[in-house]
């Protein structure tokens, strides 16, 4: 008998396993892939000190490199995947060798990039240390860094081969990344998860002293929902936009912020503001947005953006999201919680007062 959940994502040229331990960073499932080939494990500096013998020691028939990088969002960007990069030269990495990331979203997705990119494509898995991540940023390929211009410009679809996922590892995080990622757990809810979204509601207190059981319900629950998203529409050419919910408002705060908020706050707060634009525009009920405040709050999580950043600034920036086609924005609202669905040519004049209604300066 064993504790862990596994869950299998199938893709149209790919599948793989997410393995969820309680207290362990299991490879059994995909030991028989590893065979005797070289593993590079990007990490940074404030995961590496924690994890990173723990787990290459775990590729006990490999030879085993490290890459360990700056550790924040500003780093996200060219440089340190050209460090990746040199690395994998260096250690003349092929085709058939296997990058391994270790942390949060940021190295995810830059590891991610750099698996992409190194010889149009070699393997990696995902070993996600962030709630973030182990709910969202680790599944379904998207990989990518930022530019100046804006979050996630440069990237590319590429799907790890497995996501290992030692809920324990959380016990480090600090509480305030804790809650960012319950940010969009919450997202999951509002997306097409009514029901998910009371039992976050109802499960408060247990999720904020990391009750085991509880965070394995919340992770394995967060990853099914995604895996089932993207097993329909791999390359976001549909459905899968609506994971975006809030994430347009959401890029722009932290571009306008300078990353003073966290992507998951971000989020939270861009999830008030799409609740409060599809009420303006009669999408839904005004009480969608108190109902989200209440649970954004509960887990310390802001609803106001306390910034003297304007409305203007903010438009401005959504415009440069990739979301934004012939100038129309193109946005994921909500007709109730859990009902999502993508809102086609909303004007800049309707999208105005919903930001200025969540300005708190
Ligand atoms: N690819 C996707 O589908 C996707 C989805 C959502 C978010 N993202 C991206 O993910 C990034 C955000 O990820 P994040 O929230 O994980 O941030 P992060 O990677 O910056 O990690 C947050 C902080 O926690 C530290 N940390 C990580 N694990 C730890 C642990 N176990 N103990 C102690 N400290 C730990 C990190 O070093 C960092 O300081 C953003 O760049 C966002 O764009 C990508
Ligand atoms: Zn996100």
């Amino acid at each position: 008998m064993t504790d862990l959940t596994q869950i299998d994502i199938a893709l149209n040229n790919s599948a793989y396993p997410i393995i969820i331990h309680p207290d362990l960073f299991d490879l059994s499932a995909i030991r028989s892939q590893l065979g005797g080939r070289k593993i590079m494990i990007v990490s940074n500096d404030t995961v590496a000190p924690l994890y990173l013998e723990t787990v290459s020691d775990l590729f006990v028939d490999n030879k085993v490199f490290n890459c360990v990088l700056e550790d924040g969002e500003q780093y996200k960007n060219t440089q340190s995947w050209q460090v990746i990069i040199d690395a994998l030269a260096n250690h003349q990495f092929n085709r058939s060798d296997l990058l391994v990331s270790l942390g949060g979203g940021v190295i995810g997705d830059m590891t991610g990039f750099a698996a992409a990119s190194w010889m149009r494509g070699i393997d990696f898995i995902q070993i996600p240390t962030t709630l973030l991540a182990q709910i969202d940023a680790s599944v379904g390929g998207k990989t990518g860094i930022n530019h100046s211009k804006g979050k996630n410009l440069i990237g590319a679809f590429h799907q790890p081969k497995a996501v290992i996922i030692n809920v324990s590892s959380l016990n480090t995080l600090p509480v305030r990344e804790f809650n960012a990622g319950i940010g969009e757990a919450i997202k999951y809810g509002g997306i097409n998860q009514a029901g998910f979204f009371h039992w976050l509601s109802e499960h408060v207190d247990d999720i904020k002293i990391k009750k085991p059981g509880i965070l394995m319900q919340l992770i394995s629950q967060c990853c099914q929902f995604k895996a089932d998203v993207v097993e329909q529409d791999e390359t976001e050419q549909g459905v899968r936009a609506l994971l975006n919910l809030g994430h347009t408002f959401g890029h722009a705060i932290e571009t306008a912020t300078n990353f003073k908020y966290l992507h998951g706050e971000a989020v939270g707060l861009g999830m008030v503001m799409a609740a409060e634009l599809s009420a303006q525009l009669g999408y839904c009920e005004a009480g969608i947005r108190k109902m989200l405040e209440n649970l954004l709050q509960a887990f310390d999580l802001p609803i106001m953006l306390d910034s003297n950043v304007t409305a203007n600034t903010l438009l401005t920036l959504m415009k440069s999201d990739k979301k934004v086609i012939n100038d129309q924005h193109r946005l994921i609202l909500m007709k109730r919680l859990g009902g999502s669905f993508i809102a086609e040519g909303v004007k800049d004049s309707e999208i105005l007062p919903a930001l200025q209604s969540c300005l708190s300066g």
